[in-house]
């Protein structure tokens, strides 16, 4: 555990030469700890920054306030997007990395969408497991052929589809281009999102950095 960030953070050098960095970012009731073990199925040897989200919600971690489950304190989520798009560049500067692809589940999906979204040159894309729309009114963004991929589950009792797909119209919309799979899956994460994740990561090489 690191401390001397603007975030309580992890960061793994990675053994891979030229790998690119991921941001990993965890769900609700989390920490930097958490998507680290994903993050070796998916990327193995890639480096690896993970904070910790500072929202603490009856003792859990989050990266931002939310008024009930799914309804977000929407000024909240944009004060700690960009607290957040300046602790990644304050970890590139002291850990000398290109800027990280995301990796995020449920609410670090969420932070991450915002984030590409307010600050698009933080991020160099992102894989969005089980994400939301986290603005009502979304910021126009210019995301300049940003990879993104989204996976939902068709049975997640906390995110509607359409809410879901309102997001990847959204983040294509702004320039990325968006892979979005709807899985038969719930909430939970599952053997299915490794495997696409990793094959997705291959197919565009965004596991190389520049
Ligand atoms: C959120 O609050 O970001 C979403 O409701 C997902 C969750 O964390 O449960």
């Amino acid at each position: 555990m690191e401390t001397h960030l603007s975030f309580v953070h992890r960061f793994e050098p990675g053994t891979q030469p030229g790998a690119r960095p991921l941001l990993l970012l965890h769900g609700t009731g989390g920490n930097e700890d958490d998507l680290v073990p994903l993050a070796e199925m998916i990327a193995a040897g890639s480096p690896m920054l993970s904070p910790r989200g500072k929202v603490i919600e009856n003792g859990m971690p989050r990266f931002f306030r939310r008024l009930a489950e799914g309804v977000f304190d929407e000024e909240d989520v944009r004060r700690r997007a960009l607290e957040l798009a300046r602790f990644v560049e304050e970890a590139r500067t002291n850990y000398g990395i290109p800027a990280p692809l995301a990796l995020g589940y449920s609410n670090g999906a969420n932070i991450a969408a915002a984030v590409l979204l307010l600050s698009p040159s933080v991020l160099s894309g992102a894989v969005l497991l089980r994400a939301m729309v986290p603005f009502a009114h979304p910021p126009h963004a210019k995301l300049q052929k940003t990879p993104v991929l989204i996976l939902s589950g068709a049975a997640d009792p906390i995110i509607p589809a359409a809410n879901a797909s309102r997001l990847a119209s959204i983040l294509k919309d702004a320039g990325a281009v968006v892979d979005h799979r709807t899985l038969r899956v719930g909430h939970e994460l599952s053997p299915i999102d490794v495997k696409i994740t990793r094959a997705w990561l291959e197919s565009h090489a965004v596991a190389q950095g520049p």
